[in-house]
């Protein structure tokens, strides 16, 4: 329930197994959101959030298996109100000429293949039910700045960057409205991973090191929060590309 007693929106937040996902999933339980998630290995229930929340194992590349969850949550809460492509995955960093092409295509499937599913999955939803919808695809300062090293994640993320705009123009005659979400940096397994790279592989490491000294990460609280406000239409609505400020170091 949210704060005003009615049941919170309906949402399917993708990669919930752990990381930012996972923060996301804690945040919208917290707000009295009903949930849908979906990762390889079981998403956990949020604390609280146990009878108003279908946790389900897949892969985002397999559209079965987003079939299914979409009717699994409708079958479960009804509907679905807003849908968060946020599964995701970085490697493999270093210089693309010694790249294995296995992993670049693997990157490509998950960071771009895996968002067109989960968008037309829940754009089939939403035409074809009463009411809006939005649909929030996570995406990185990665779009648009090059980094040495992180070619395949840094192109992956530019194309959900302009695939996001299409579904923006494709979606408005249905009420989908369409964003992607920057969320800074924040301290996952990613970024652990991130800063293991040697710098002949990513240059740009004492960046992320740096960061982690000083703490200066968003958490995936303040994210959901900014996250909810953006699906409310309380964050300019109107324009697709958003980017999670810094948090206030505390
Ligand atoms: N962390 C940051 O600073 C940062 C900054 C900018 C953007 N982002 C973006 O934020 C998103 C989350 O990143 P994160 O840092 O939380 O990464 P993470 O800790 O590595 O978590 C990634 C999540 O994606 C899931 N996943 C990976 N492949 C999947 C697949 N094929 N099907 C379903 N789920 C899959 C993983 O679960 P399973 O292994 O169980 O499948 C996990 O839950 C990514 O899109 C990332 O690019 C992160």
């Amino acid at each position: 329930m949210t704060a005003s007693g009615t049941p919170g929106p309906v949402v399917v937040v993708t990669g919930a197994s752990r990381g930012l996902g996972a923060g996301l999933a804690e945040a919208l339980a917290g707000s009295g959101m009903r949930l849908g998630l979906l990762a390889r290995n079981e998403p956990p229930v949020p604390t609280g959030a146990e009878d108003r929340c279908v946790p389900m194992a897949g892969d985002v590349t397999d559209p079965g298996v987003l079939d299914r969850l979409v009717t699994g949550v409708v079958g479960t809460f009804g509907r679905i109100d807003w849908w968060v492509n946020n599964a995701g995955l970085l490697e493999p960093v270093g210089p693309l000429a010694d790249a294995d092409p296995e992993a670049v295509s693997r990157l490509v499937a998950v960071n771009v293949t895996g968002v067109l599913l989960g968008s037309r999955a829940f754009a089939r939803h939403v035409r074809d039910r009463p009411g809006a919808g939005v649909v929030v695809n996570i995406s990185s300062g990665a779009a648009t700045t090059p980094y040495e090293g992180w070619a395949p994640y840094c192109a992956s993320k530019a194309a959900v960057d302009q695939a996001t705009e299409v579904l923006a123009l494709e979606g408005a005659r249905f009420g989908l409205r369409a964003h992607t979400l920057s969320p800074g940096v924040v301290d996952t397994a990613m970024q652990a991973l991130i800063r293991d790279q040697p710098a002949e592989r990513f240059p740009a490491v004492d960046r992320f090191i740096d960061l982690r000294a000083r703490g200066a990460f968003n958490s995936p609280a303040w994210v959901g929060a900014y996250l909810i406000e953006l699906c409310e239409g309380r964050t300019d609505p109107g324009r697709v590309h958003h980017r999670v400020p810094d948090e206030p170091r505390r």
